[in-house]
């Protein structure tokens, strides 16, 4: 689907990796990394799976050296639900590109369906990689534990809300209880993590860690605060005057329509901006 440039634009860098690299120098000269992500999700056969994973090494290759070599990816689009045969080579060829090119990625966690297999090969990769790290959501029950599992293992962390909806057997569902494992995993990470990051735009969770932070004397270059592409941007540059690390998650690619509808559900000022770029025409 082409990308309407008028609302999606906002959310999406742009269809090309150029487009994705040149947010990410605009990003640069504001003083803010980028990770950038090939967008696309669910592959069902070998072959997509495998241009998924050409179209990430292609990006690695063509990210400038000014600008870490540093991409979010998703197992599904590796082929985890073809086979995860599959999905560990096509992974390992990445971060075989990534290493030659010192170049580090992330790999995004994905509904609750896909969690174990997900940490399983993302363990599997970290035997022979360190360029590499994995997302965790304060949503699911299970994350603090997932939490201390990491710290021991001296993984590399994103905490995050979740952005998939999951049941009440596994998943806190009030605002109030996510923020609060939120926190709980954020302290734990700031703590004794390795250099985690905290992917969020609620101001609770930042202001909450940066206190937490300032309170233990913890420098500013241990963690970093991450946001999504197009969300509160002014809030990336105070942050950064103030000096702290900040990381722009910048998506990308013609595959954008889930991506895009996540993030209309998450909150209702998006959709509003849509509404309002439509009948702008
Ligand atoms: P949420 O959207 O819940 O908003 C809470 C509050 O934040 C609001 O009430 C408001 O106060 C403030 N706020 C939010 N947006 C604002 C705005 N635009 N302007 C002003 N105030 C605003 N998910 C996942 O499942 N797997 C993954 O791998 C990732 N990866 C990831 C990377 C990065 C860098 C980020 C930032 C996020 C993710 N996510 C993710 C998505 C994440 O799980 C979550 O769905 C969204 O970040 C939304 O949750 P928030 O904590 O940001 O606040």
């Amino acid at each position: 689907m082409r990308l309407p440039a008028a609302f999606a634009s906002r959310f999406v860098a742009g269809e090309t990796p150029q487009t994705a690299i040149a947010a990410g120098l605009r990003l640069y000269q504001r003083g803010i990394r980028a990770t950038f992500d090939l967008l696309g999700e669910d592959v069902d056969d070998r072959a997509s799976a495998e241009r998924s994973a050409e179209g990430c090494m292609e990006l690695l290759r063509a990210i400038p050296p000014t600008l870490e070599r540093n991409i979010s990816i998703k197992l599904t689009c590796m082929g985890l639900d073809v086979s995860r045969e599959l999905c560990l080579a096509l992974s390992t060829k990445i971060l075989e590109t990534a290493r030659e090119v010192a170049g580090f990625v992330r790999i995004d966690m994905e509904g609750s369906a896909h969690t174990d297999a997900t940490l399983e090969i993302f363990r599997e990769l970290r035997k022979e990689f360190d360029n590499t790290g994995c997302v965790l959501q304060a949503a699911l029950h299970r994350t603090h534990e997932d939490v201390q599992e990491a710290v021991r293992r001296g993984d590399r962390v994103r905490l995050c809300k979740g952005a998939y909806r999951e049941p009440s057997e596994i998943a806190f569902q009030g605002t109030t209880e996510v923020r609060a494992s939120f926190k709980r995993s954020a302290e734990a990470l700031l703590s004794g993590g390795d250099h985690p990051a905290l992917a969020t735009h609620d101001e609770e969770l930042i202001s909450h860690a940066l206190a937490f932070a300032q309170e233990r004397d913890l420098a500013s270059d241990r963690f970093e605060m991450q946001m999504l592409y197009g969300l509160r941007p002014r809030r990336w540059d105070g942050l950064v005057q103030a000096g702290y690390s900040v990381r722009v998650y910048v998506p990308y690619g013609t595959h954008w329509l889930p991506y895009f509808y996540r993030r209309l559900r998450e909150r209702k000022e998006n959709v509003l901006f849509v509404a309002r770029s439509l009948l702008s025409g």
